[in-house]
């Protein structure tokens, strides 16, 4: 409701929200007067009696007001001269932020970006049901500043779950938890000094992180049997992701697990292993992570962002037990820590079998979803290849002769956003044509027509060009006849 009085000939209208009680309305309505500039430095305000009056307010409730502004600095107050706007140290400026776009904008219609998984298979009854436990059963002790290398319920329940599962060869001390892998990392290459390796292709921020940490970068070339282990010169550490690389989807073959194991104890090198989604094998049994043959050389770093959700910012890293310290003292100063009962939760979820029975309905799922794809890949778009082993969240899908920016904006017209493989190239000229499909992300309802407007593009039916361009696709066209195309 707006209230006003006569200031000098002047009406001042104080929107006061009696709602919110007189007290609390009428601080706020000159808070906001202040700050708006209809009350300027200088002006002197009515006196309590008089302003209480004209509000028909008790003059206690004014003189609380006058004295909680003058307290925060509004207001000003003399004996002679009255209750006074007071004094602003400089003119406030209206602060324009820039517009920034979120890393992850939503995706219009059909989302096929790598990197995540069906959210809508959250196990939302498991979480809520083990919240409750923890809630219900967690010393008051527990919720004060907790070990910043994670909690010990969660650190033993992985080195538990993660010899198991992935092969590790650990113990709850060499586990630090993490706020996501891109936490773990930071705090990696804060421990680590000189010189880092990453695969070429690969996520480009993670170079750029380090970089941006005063590391000296290299970049290593990857082929069919992951990296190139011979192109390692002398960097004190390396990141690789052997189990399923990032984003081309082939494993590190065992002659170059060998050669890069022997390369890290030859040169007194650390291993980084990103397993980030070694839970996702198809086509046999996953292949153990690295870390299980050299404990002492490979740092292993694991995450739920791809089994659970991103949301929960949960990683872990398992490090050669020399190597703790360096890591401890980084994370003295971080402060990025995760909220311990999230982190219980999830030690309660793997100690009762509930991310196993998960994992088994994720594997499921994805499975028939890979399937699918390299099924409507062949028939749909005969000059096209899926390439990488069957695992994990993604299939990188090769599109011969197609112009990438173009292609992805004709998607974005039908309302798939994907990635284009050049991407996560250093050097955009070094990736094939073609695209990175996450065919985990999408809701299962909107999986298999994500999966027809995106053939419909590949193979021209939307009505634009083929991606496939220029003199190629001539060629193309001679040699598969089967490609359908759009009629002119
Ligand atoms: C190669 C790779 N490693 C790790 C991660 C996991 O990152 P985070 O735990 O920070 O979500 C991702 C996520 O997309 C990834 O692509």
């Amino acid at each position: 409701m707006a209230e006003q009085w006569a200031r000098s000939g002047l009406d001042l209208h104080l929107g006061i929200d009696r709602a919110r009680g007189l007290r609390a309305g009428l601080e706020e309505a000159l808070r906001s007067a202040v700050r708006d500039g209809r009350l300027a430095p200088g002006d002197r305000l009515p006196s309590s009696r008089a302003l209480a009056q004209e509000l028909g307010v008790a003059r206690g409730t004014v003189t609380q007001v006058y004295e909680q502004l003058t307290a925060e600095g509004y207001l000003t107050s003399r004996a002679r001269s009255g209750v006074r706007i007071a004094p602003r140290p400089r003119p406030e400026t209206t602060v324009s932020v820039p517009a920034v776009s979120p890393c992850w904008p939503p995706a219009d219609r059909f989302d096929l970006r790598s990197g995540l998984p069906d959210l809508s298979m959250f196990p939302r009854r498991e979480w809520l049901a083990a919240t409750r436990h923890v809630l219900g059963s967690m010393p008051n002790t527990d919720l004060g500043y907790g070990d910043p290398a994670g909690d010990p319920t969660l650190r033993t329940a992985l080195a538990d779950y993660l010899g198991r599962s992935r092969g590790l060869r650990t113990s709850p001390e060499q586990i630090i938890v993490c706020a996501g892998y891109t936490h773990a990392l930071r705090i990696i290459c804060q421990a680590v000094r000189g010189t880092i390796g990453f695969e070429d292709p690969t996520r480009q921020d993670y170079p750029a992180m380090a970089e941006r940490l005063g590391l000296t970068v290299t970049r290593l070339p990857v082929d069919e049997d992951g990296l190139v282990v011979d192109a390692l010169t002398g960097e004190n550490a390396v990141v690789v992701t052997p189990a399923h690389q990032f984003p081309l989807g082939v494993t590190l073959s065992p002659q170059r697990r060998r050669d890069l194991l022997a390369w890290a104890c030859r040169t007194d090198a650390v291993i980084v292993e990103d397993d980030y989604d070694g839970e996702f094998r198809y086509d046999r049994q996953p292949v153990g992570a690295l870390q299980g043959l050299a404990p002492e050389r490979v740092i292993y770093a694991g995450t739920v962002s791809k089994t659970i959700a991103p949301a929960l910012r949960i990683a872990w890293l398992a490090v050669p037990g020399h190597l703790v310290p360096a890591l401890r003292a980084v994370l003295r100063y971080d402060e990025a820590y995760v909220n311990v009962i999230d982190q219980q939760v999830l030690a309660h979820l793997i100690g009762r079998g509930d991310l196993d029975r998960h994992l088994r309905r994720c594997r499921v799922r994805y499975r028939q979803r890979r399937d699918r794809l390299g099924r409507v890949v062949a028939e749909r778009l005969p000059h096209a290849r899926l390439s990488g082993i069957s695992a994990g969240l993604h299939a990188m899908m090769h599109l011969p002769g197609a112009a990438e920016p173009e292609l992805l904006g004709r998607l974005a017209a039908r309302g798939v956003v994907t990635e284009g493989i050049s991407l996560f190239y250093r050097d955009a000229r070094d990736a094939p044509p073609g695209l990175v499909i996450g065919y985990a992300t999408p809701p299962q309802h909107a999986f298999e027509p994500a999966i027809a407007a995106l053939m419909a593009v590949c193979a021209g039916d939307d009505g634009a060009e083929s991606p496939v361009s220029g003199r190629r696709r001539g060629a193309e066209r001679s040699a598969r006849p089967g490609v359908r195309r759009r009629p002119r």
